[in-house]
């Protein structure tokens, strides 16, 4: 397997000074020979559950969000997290696009994830749906709670875009570039997985200041983990009637390297699970 590249611990500054050089549009890719491809597949069942996810997934990702760009510590992380909020609206407009032009006919956003939303996990929903906006409205109730925003970028920063995220990517990409299928769909979604790395290093960082303060977070940071954990195993597993032995890697495979990311991550931050 290959090692996920190490994680620089760059500080806000720098993250929004990267940012500023790494900019792309979802209109960058050409999609013909995607839809080309698309139409032709005999089994577009696994491929669609992932696509699905990644849109359901990147809509709740950005419209669950703001609440972090208010509970800014320095003008440097308002600056990078404002960043942040725009990654996250591109790559659902990406993803969007792409169902647009390849997976089905032109439409609102709101229609794909609708059409997307029944085939996802009842996991899937805990994490998203449940988990995910209450730690969002906690922290919009008090934007100055630390232990709010600990919980929160835990929950957004190292379980949704560091475990998986992460996964989703390493593992599909893997599978549609072994298979010829989707360049144009491999190609934007490797210019996501950059910004995802850049978002992963600011949660990291920011964890990592924050138990520096204040060492007795890094409870707040287990006990976070601890609760999401087994929705997180479960939504992992591939769904029932996917062939998901075309993937090419284990079930095992798949939560020891989410796993392995995130043991990883939680050292540099100070916490062991
Ligand atoms: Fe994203
Ligand atoms: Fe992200």
């Amino acid at each position: 397997m290959n090692e996920p590249r190490e994680i620089h611990l760059h500080d806000p500054q720098t993250l929004y000074r990267h940012w500023e050089e790494g900019q792309w549009s979802p209109w960058d890719f050409d999609l013909a020979g995607d839809r080309e491809q698309w139409q032709a597949m005999a089994d577009r069942s696994l491929v669609t559950f992932v696509l699905g996810s990644l849109i359901v997934a990147e809509e709740r990702i950005t419209t669950k969000f703001f609440g972090l760009v208010g509970a800014y510590g320095s003008e440097e992380e308002a600056t990078f997290l404002a960043t942040q909020q725009v990654d996250e609206a591109k790559h659902m407009q990406f993803y969007a696009r792409f169902q647009d032009e390849v997976v089905s006919e032109p439409g609102l956003i709101a229609a794909h994830v609708r059409r997307a939303r029944e085939q996802v996990s009842p996991a899937f929903r805990t994490i998203f749906d449940e988990k995910l906006v209450a730690a969002h409205e906690r922290l919009l109730s008090d934007p100055g709670d630390l232990e709010a925003k600990v919980a929160f970028v835990t929950i957004y920063h190292q379980v949704l875009e560091g475990t998986l995220g992460l996964t989703t990517f390493e593992f599909s990409t893997r599978y549609l570039e072994r298979e010829g299928l989707l360049p144009g769909f491999v190609a934007g979604y490797t210019k996501i997985h950059h910004d995802e790395q850049r978002h992963i290093g600011y949660g990291t960082w920011f964890l990592r200041e924050a138990l520096a303060a204040q060492p007795q977070m890094a409870e707040v940071v287990r006990a976070t983990l601890l609760d999401l954990l087994p929705a997180v195993a479960e939504s992992l597993t591939p769904p029932e009637g996917a062939d998901s032995s075309v993937l090419g890697a284990s079930a095992e495979e798949l939560r020891e390297f989410a796993l392995g990311g995130l043991t990883r991550r939680l050292k540099l931050i100070g916490v062991a699970l």
